[in-house]
């Protein structure tokens, strides 16, 4: 009944596309480490964003804007992944903070100290999604691989963006 399907809760599903559970367990806790880092980068991104201030002003604005805009849809693509795989997706801040890489920031910091910052997290992001890639690989799942691989450039772009605006 449509009542009790609104009751439900997500669970592990079973998914037969041949990777085992064992590698697609594995691949699911990576992929919410990569979330996680991920939601709490977002959070960084946007608070430099509001809190810019000084001679790059404009160009950080606009773009710590695209950084933010591109996380919230990767993000969501990857967690999304977690459930295709059949496991499910991480909820909550705190899950998100206490899975992450990346350090949360509550301190407000000097502009180029922030920057400094976004610019560090980035790389840990890649480094992170380098060590996903070659676990989808080794367990044989090319979809999750490509996903994060493209995911790396992307942060290696940024984490050279921010850079070029120190000088
Ligand atoms: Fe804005």
């Amino acid at each position: 009944m449509a009542q009790s399907n609104m009751q439900s809760v997500a669970k592990e599903v079973p998914v037969e596309t041949g990777v085992e559970r064992k590698d697609r367990r594995k691949l699911s806790e990576m992929l919410t480490r990569i979330v996680a880092s991920s939601h709490v980068l977002y959070g960084k991104v946007r608070g430099v964003h509001w809190n810019v201030v000084g001679p790059n002003f404009y160009s950080l604005h606009k773009m710590t804007e695209e950084q933010y805009e591109d996380l919230h849809t990767a993000n969501d693509d990857m967690a999304e992944r977690i459930r295709a795989i059949g496991f499910t997706a991480p909820t909550g801040l705190s899950t998100m903070i206490k899975n992450s890489v990346v350090t949360d920031e509550t301190e407000l910091l000097k502009t180029d100290e922030m920057v400094r910052e976004l610019i560090e997290d980035h790389e840990k992001m890649a480094k992170l999604l380098r060590e996903g890639v070659t676990e989808a690989d080794s367990v044989d799942d090319p979809k999750t691989a490509d996903m994060l691989t493209e995911r790396i450039g992307v942060h290696e772009e940024a984490a050279w963006m921010l850079r070029a605006t120190l000088s």
